[in-house]
């Protein structure tokens, strides 16, 4: 049939079969390669979105740590009964400055995309000391013992700037405060409140576990309760919409 018959002089000419398979490798290459450069154009820059806090990049290691991801997911997909169980879908810029991303699949527990701001902090606390002290057929296990271990400011500290090697833009004067700013997030009256505040607006301050001390209470707290509540969602268009 025509040009299809031929293809058994390709196969006789090893040369010709070796140039033509390599021609058409390169174009399922390029095909396939080239829309990568072109990804930034994907990605839509929501306003309200910065990087995390030190603090809250303490709490989210240890999220992943303990394996919280193992049952609580962070996507809320845009289908309607997650919307009204969980509040606005999950876009794609609020996952990203995390490395890795903590979507998850696996819901044991509720999903936490939007949990900041849904409790107090002595929810919280009380929750995590013995999650059955507060929902009584929770299965989920305890963690009283974050409020003993002390947070390390200058562990902290390198870990901002491992962020801010593998691309979250983490400033000068973020990596240079990173380990005071650990502090100052925990004491409205420390005096480099307002550089905090010029550094990461918004953010909490306050102390999340109301004991003395830095611990590591302290930090997943505040890692939960800034949660979804970057972006805010009474003014924010997508950008099809704009
Ligand atoms: C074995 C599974 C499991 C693990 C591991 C787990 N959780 Fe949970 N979590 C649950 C379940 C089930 C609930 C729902 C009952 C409740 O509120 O305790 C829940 C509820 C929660 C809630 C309340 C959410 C809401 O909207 O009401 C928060 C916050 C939370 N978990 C945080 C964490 C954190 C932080 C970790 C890790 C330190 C963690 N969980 C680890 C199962 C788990």
């Amino acid at each position: 049939m025509g040009i299809l018959n031929k293809h058994g002089i390709i196969e006789r000419n090893g040369t010709l079969l070796m140039v033509l398979s390599l021609l058409v490798v390169t174009i399922g290459g390029l095909v396939e390669i080239v829309p990568l450069f072109y990804l930034q154009n994907t990605i839509e820059d929501v306003e309200g979105m910065r990087p995390y806090t030190p603090l809250e990049l303490a709490g989210r290691d240890i999220y992943i740590r303990e394996g919280c991801y193992v049952c609580h997911s962070q996507m809320i997909r845009p289908i309607r009964d997650e919307v009204e169980r969980y509040g606005h879908y999950s876009l794609a810029a609020e996952s990203q400055y995390d490395h890795p991303f903590q979507w998850g699949s696996k819901r044991t527990g509720p999903d936490l995309a939007r949990v900041g701001g849904r409790y107090s902090d002595a929810w919280h606390v009380a929750h995590l000391t013995d999650p059955r002290a507060v929902v009584p057929v929770s299965i989920m296990p305890t963690y009283q013992w974050m409020k003993e271990v002390p947070l390390q400011p200058d562990m902290i500290s390198d870990v901002v700037a491992t962020n801010a090697f593998v691309g979250t833009p983490y400033t000068q004067d973020m990596l240079d405060n990173a380990a005071a700013d650990v502090m100052t997030q925990l004491d409205p009256d420390s005096a480099d409140v307002d550089g905090f505040l010029a550094r990461y607006p918004d953010a909490n301050v306050r102390n999340f576990d109301g004991l003395e001390g830095a611990t590591e209470m302290d930090a997943l707290i505040a890692y939960l309760q800034v949660l979804g509540t970057m972006v805010d969602f009474s003014t924010f268009e997508p950008e099809e919409n704009r």
